[in-house]
C-alpha cells in the first residue's frame, strides 16, 4: 500500500504530504479501514528502565507530535512510540515552507519549530488513544518563553505528562528553536536536570509510579562535550538517553538541491555521525544507563550498526518516511 501512495506523496509538498498522511491515519484508525495497513506486531521483546518494549523499534518524535495518531502507529507494529515535542502552550511553529526532502540522499531538512497543540491536547489524545504499549512524550519549551525560565516549561509538560507516559523525553537538541541546544552544557544542563530529577522524585512519590526520564542529544556535539554530558547524566541519575537528533552539518549533503536550507538535516546523511556519538557515548557511559539509537536507520544493517555502537532499542523517522512500514517489520524482527 505505501509503494503505492509514495509516488503521490512525494509529488506533494513536503508538509501537505505529512499533513495528508497523518489526516488519513487519524481518520481510519478505529474504522475497519485500519486493516488497509495494519501490520503484525513482531514480539521481540527488550526489558530496559523498568519497562518491557514489544520489540526494538520506536517511531522517533516528530513524527506525531500531538498524539493523534497513537492507534495508527501501534497498527504499524512499532514496539515503542514517541509523541511529541510538546510545549506547554499551543504554538505555530516557523514560517513555511519549512520542511524539505533531499531525495539523492534520502534526507529530510526541517525548521518546523515545535508546531504543536500544547500538552493539555496531547494528553487528551493519549486518553482517547487503546494502545497498551510503551509511549514515550517527549517535552520542550515555547519559543516565547525566555530561555533562563526554560526550566519551568519542562517541569509544566512533565508534572502534565506524567500520569500518562511510560518514559518522559527532555529535548534539548532542536536546532529549530533559538538557544535550545546551549543547555546541553555545564551549569545550565546541571541546573535543568537537577530541577527535573527533583520533580521525577515528587511525581513517583504521588502517584506511585516510577517514569524514566530521558535525555535527547544532538549529533553536533564535540567528544569533550559529550564527556561532558555524559558525566552529567550519571551524577543526576538520569534513566537513559536518546541519540541523535537532527544536524547542523551539510558536508555530506553538498551541492544538493535544499540542502542549504536552515533547519535540522536527518535520514541517512546523519547515519554515520550519530553512530559516532551513541560510540562514544557508550563509551563514557560504560553502560550506566541505556541509550536509544536514532539517526539515518534506513535498513537492517544501519540499524545493527546502532546495536554494536551500543544502543539498546531505535527509533525511525526519515527511514520510514522513505522506506515505509516494511523497514519496521523487518528491524522488528531482526534485531
Ligand atoms: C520533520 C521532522 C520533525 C522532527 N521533530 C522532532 C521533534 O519535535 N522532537 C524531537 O525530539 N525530534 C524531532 N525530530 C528528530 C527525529 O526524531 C530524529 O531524532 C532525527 O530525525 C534523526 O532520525 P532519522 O534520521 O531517522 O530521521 C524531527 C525530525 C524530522 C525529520
Amino acid at each position: 500500500m505505501y509503494s503505492l501512495a509514495k509516488p503521490f506523496l512525494f509529488q506533494c509538498d513536503a508538509e501537505r504530504a505529512h499533513e495528508l498522511s497523518l489526516a488519513a491515519l487519524a481518520k481510519t484508525q478505529h474504522t475497519p479501514l485500519a486493516a488497509l495497513y495494519r501490520r503484525p506486531l513482531i514480539s521481540n521483546p527488550v526489558e530496559l528502565m523498568g519497562l518491557t518494549f514489544a520489540n526494538p523499534v520506536g517511531l522517533a518524535a516528530g513524527l506525531d507530535k500531538d498524539g493523534d495518531c497513537i492507534d495508527a502507529f501501534a497498527a504499524l507494529g512499532f514496539g515503542f512510540i514517541e509523541i511529541g515535542t510538546v510545549t506547554p502552550r499551543a504554538q505555530e511553529g516557523n514560517e513555511k515552507p519549512r520542511l524539505f526532502r533531499i531525495k539523492e540522499a534520502d534526507a529530510i531538512i526541517n525548521r518546523m519549530g515545535f508546531n504543536n497543540k500544547g500538552i493539555d491536547n496531547l494528553v487528551e489524545n493519549v486518553k482517547q488513544s487503546r494502545y497498551k504499549g510503551i509511549l514515550g512524550i517527549n517535552i520542550g519549551k515555547n519559543k516565547d518563553t525566555p530561555l533562563e525560565q526554560g526550566k519551568d516549561d519542562y517541569l509544566i509538560c512533565m508534572e502534565k505528562a506524567y500520569a500518562h507516559a511510560s518514559y518522559i523525553t527532555v529535548n534539548i537538541s532542536s536546532p529549530n528553536t533559538p538557544g535550545l541546544r546551549s543547555l546541553q552544557y555545564g551549569e545550565a544542563l546541571d541546573d535543568l536536570l537537577a530541577g527535573l530529577k527533583e520533580k521525577q522524585q515528587q511525581l513517583a512519590k504521588q502517584y506511585h509510579k516510577q517514569v524514566p526520564l530521558l535525555v535527547k542529544i544532538a549529533p553536533d556535539l564535540s567528544m569533550a562535550e559529550l564527556e561532558q554530558v555524559a558525566d552529567s547524566l550519571v551524577r543526576f541519575n538520569i534513566d537513559g538517553v536518546i541519540a541523535t537528533n537532527t544536524t547542523l552539518d551539510r558536508d555530506l549533503v553538498f551541492d544538493l538541491p535544499h540542502a542549504y536550507e536552515a533547519g535540522g538535516l536527518s535520514g541517512r546523511p546523519v547515519q554515520h555521525k550519530s553512530t559516532q556519538v551513541i560510540q562514544a557515548l557508550s563509551g563514557y557511559l560504560n553502560g550506566q544507563l541505556p541509550i536509544i539509537g536514532v539517526g539515518g536507520i534506513d535498513s537492517l544493517t544501519a540499524g545493527r550498526e546502532k546495536m554494536a555502537a551500543g544502543a539498546s532499542l531505535v527509533q525511525v523517522y526519515s527511514g520510514f518516511i522513505y522506506q515505509g512500514p516494511a523497514l519496521v517489520q523487518t528491524l522488528a524482527r531482526h534485531l
